[in-house]
């Protein structure tokens, strides 16, 4: 990979005409998500309940006539590049790491045509082949606040995906893109993440959330009412950084696989409540909380699910707090300013709340009446003050669409 700096500068004024010659082929787009509930279950072939969020990252895209692939954006000055026939994950690091490692992704996917995700996916990949593709110069702009928690990441890998798989005449469905989009971030970007993000902004539709079975990949959309309801997400971003190619995502996904092995299953999966008992008999203290987490996450996630279908989103408050409790003491993935943003919001009028994402840092979420969320916000904002953190971003998402070509 090779970055130069180009005329155009940084900011708004940057666009694809500033910065490329090719004519524009395309413009495609693809959101963040939130996670309403269903935490660190993914890679852990359990049950997630994501949402689309009306935050888009949008790719202006040209064909070139070699076979350079060419990014810029307007955040940084530069324009990388890569070659299609030195696609390696050696040769990538950076933001571009998550656009050249789609293209790498799709390179490879015939070799990974037999791996979980591929043939629970259903789509054919043995057959892919870019030795023919033409060189592509990109463009991105993004409203999905980076390091927010809010899939930022999952939101460029999936706006890239559409787009190249269009141009390339590749047919690949979308639960396959998601698994495209998870070898990037795994293998190019080096985060050990799962599924959850690309699906959701794949499969993401208005009002809705999508209920993902990460074993299978069925997913199902579970209309979420909130509108109606006269209720909204607030997001909280705490402006506190988290990575996940590093420490404690890493940590806790290995404490999982640990805890599996120790119990004899293939994945905590296979869990479910009524073998509690057993994991406290033979796990360490720590282990066991740790599967505990994922075993009653998976349940809340359930009854989250039937809750909504049944009563509507009014009624699942109670999840919600009991989804933070256990992130908070017994996967111990929170912080202080999410235990706080979560607690203020919960006693200012919140129907629920929660961290949502990975944890160590980002955002949480909670779910208000309409008519509430002022003072919430307020709350939330005046509690940070007084305890001295860094003042939050506070905003309303909404329930989005999914990955689409803009024009
Ligand atoms: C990050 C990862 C997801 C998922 C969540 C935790 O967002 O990218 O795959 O593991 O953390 O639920």
């Amino acid at each position: 990979m090779t970055t130069t700096d180009t005329p155009g500068g940084t900011g708004q004024a940057r666009s694809y005409a500033s910065v490329f010659d090719s004519p524009v082929a395309g413009t495609w787009s693809a959101p963040g998500r939130v996670n309403l509930i269903g935490e660190h279950t993914d890679y852990n072939d359990g049950f997630v309940l994501p949402f689309a969020i009306d935050k888009r990252t949008v790719v202006t895209v040209g064909r070139r006539d070699d076979r350079l692939l060419r990014v810029a954006s307007t955040f940084d000055e530069g324009v990388h590049e890569i070659s299609l026939d030195e696609l390696d994950p050696s040769a990538m690091s950076g933001w571009s790491a998550y656009v050249f490692g789609i293209a790498w992704a799709l390179s490879v996917a015939p070799q990974h045509a037999d791996a979980p995700a591929f043939t629970a996916a259903g789509g054919d990949v043995s057959s892919i082949d870019l030795s023919a593709a033409s060189g592509l110069d990109v463009f991105v702009e993004s409203d999905v606040p980076i390091g927010a928690g809010l899939s930022s990441s999952a939101a460029l890998e999936c706006s890239v995906a559409v787009a190249v798989t269009e141009l390339w005449s590749l047919e690949v469905n979308r639960p396959t893109l998601a698994a495209v989009g998870q070898l990037a971030e795994n293998d190019a970007v080096g985060a050990p993440t799962g599924i959850m993000d690309q699906s959701a902004s794949l499969l993401g539709r208005a009002d809705s959330a999508v209920f993902l079975d990460c074993r299978s990949l069925e997913a199902d959309v579970v209309d979420l009412g909130f509108a109606a309801a006269g209720l909204e997400i607030l997001v909280v971003d705490t402006h506190v950084e988290h990575a996940h190619a590093t420490g404690g995502y890493v940590d806790r996904r290995a404490s999982c696989e640990r805890g599996a092995e120790a119990l004899g299953v293939t994945s905590l999966r296979d869990l479910d409540v009524d073998d509690l008992p057993r994991a406290s008999d033979l796990l360490d203290d720590e282990t066991y909380r740790r599967v505990r987490h994922v075993v009653t996450e998976n349940q809340r996630v359930l009854d989250t699910v039937r809750t909504l279908r049944t009563e509507g989103p009014a009624a699942i408050g109670a999840l919600l707090d009991a989804s933070h409790v256990s992130m908070r003491d017994d996967f111990e993935i929170s912080v202080p300013q999410l235990d706080l943003a979560v607690a203020t919001a919960q006693r200012s009028g919140a129907v629920g709340a929660r961290m949502t994402g990975g944890g160590f840092g980002g955002s949480a979420i909670a779910l208000v009446p309409s008519d509430q969320r002022d003072a919430v916000a307020e709350a939330v904002t005046a509690a940070f003050a007084e305890a001295g953190y860094t003042a939050p971003t506070i905003f309303t998402v909404h329930p989005a669409e999914g990955a689409r070509r803009e024009s």
